[in-house]
């Protein structure tokens, strides 16, 4: 009864084919968890036969292999990200020095051809050049923070501040995809041990990723900062956005999964927002129904006051 449809399917023929005492290969199941989430569970099946080698029954063993999954998963992540560090350190170097160019150079002819009164297509072409020199100078950047892992310190931050500052610095796109963001700080919150920077990038790519999620009416985005028992804190930023499919829930992390339409998102934003969430202690849980929204909880080690 727990399992879903399509699972059913598959425990139903394993349980069959078992009674009909043929090898059944173990196989894994999803299945929901009373506090939320989901657990997987490995089933081995075997028949068990009576004396004239009849099937009798079937025995069937569960073991909880969530947790080995989630290693599994770390480790898959650190690794990833390890190679792509390497990658990126080489690519943004070789990048750099021309992309300056194009660019300086590029500011150099707008202004250039502004004085001088040129075809205003012409000027449009330039700008075109210059964004998209942005573009590429934005997804290098976001590949160096893979490349070199920042050297700050943590330091006691308030995290209330960082949250209302990357609300702030999310204003132009906030504005641009009508979203109605709603800030609920709780008061006299312990300070977190934070690189306050790092945490900013979190919570602009979270805040980023629910505009870009929301309906283009009625878009809604609420930030949530509390207490969480006596030394944990949560920030929760919930949309009424598109939502996520389950089968992409799995995959959101992986850097460069996205299902943004093509040039409009690198698909890093999340895999840099995990890594840098879990280099602080902390833990990201992503919650989402499709068509209804979605709701993201990052809870954090909070400093005794
Ligand atoms: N709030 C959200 N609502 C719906 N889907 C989301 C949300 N946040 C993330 N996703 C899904 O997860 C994918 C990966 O997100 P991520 O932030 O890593 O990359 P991106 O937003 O596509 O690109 P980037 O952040 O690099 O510009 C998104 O493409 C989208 O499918
Ligand atoms: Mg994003």
């Amino acid at each position: 009864r727990l399992a879903g449809p399509s699972e059913r399917v598959r425990v139903l023929s394993a349980f069959v084919n078992a009674l009909r005492g043929q090898d059944v290969a173990p196989f894994e199941l999803r299945l929901p968890k009373a506090g939320g989430g989901h657990a997987r569970l490995q089933f081995t099946l075997a028949p068990i036969l009576d004396s004239e080698g009849g099937v009798a029954g079937v025995i069937a063993i569960g073991q909880d292999r969530t947790e080995v999954r989630e290693l599994e998963g770390q480790v898959i992540h650190a690794e990833r990200l390890a190679t792509l560090g390497q990658l990126a350190a080489g690519i943004v170097h070789e990048i750099n020095n021309p992309l300056t160019s194009i660019s300086v150079y590029g500011e150099y002819l707008l202004s250039k051809l502004k004085r001088t009164g040129a075809e205003h297509a012409d000027l449009k072409r330039v700008e075109r050049i210059l964004r998209s020199s942005d573009r590429i100078m934005s997804f290098t950047r976001n590949l160096l923070t893979y490349a070199r892992p920042s050297k700050e310190e943590p330091q006691p931050v308030v995290l209330n501040d960082v949250v209302r500052e990357a609300v702030g610095f999310c204003e132009h796109i906030i504005r641009e995809a009508g979203v109605a963001i709603e800030l609920s700080c709780a008061e006299n919150l312990p300070k977190v041990n934070a690189v306050s920077e790092q945490l900013h990038q979190v919570f602009v790519n979270l805040i980023t990723n629910a505009c870009n999620a929301v309906p283009e009416e009625g878009g809604r985005a609420h930030v949530t900062t509390r207490l969480h028992g006596h030394d944990r804190v949560h920030i929760e930023i919930q949309d009424n956005g598109v939502g996520i499919r389950a089968a992409e829930l799995d995959r959101i992390f992986e850097p460069f999964f996205s299902t943004r339409r093509k040039g409009t998102g690198t698909g890093l934003g999340l895999s840099i927002v995990k890594n840098i969430v879990e280099k602080h202690g902390g833990t990201i849980e992503i919650d989402s129904e499709v068509g209804r929204g979605t709701t993201v909880l990052v809870t954090l080690p909070c400093l005794d006051d």
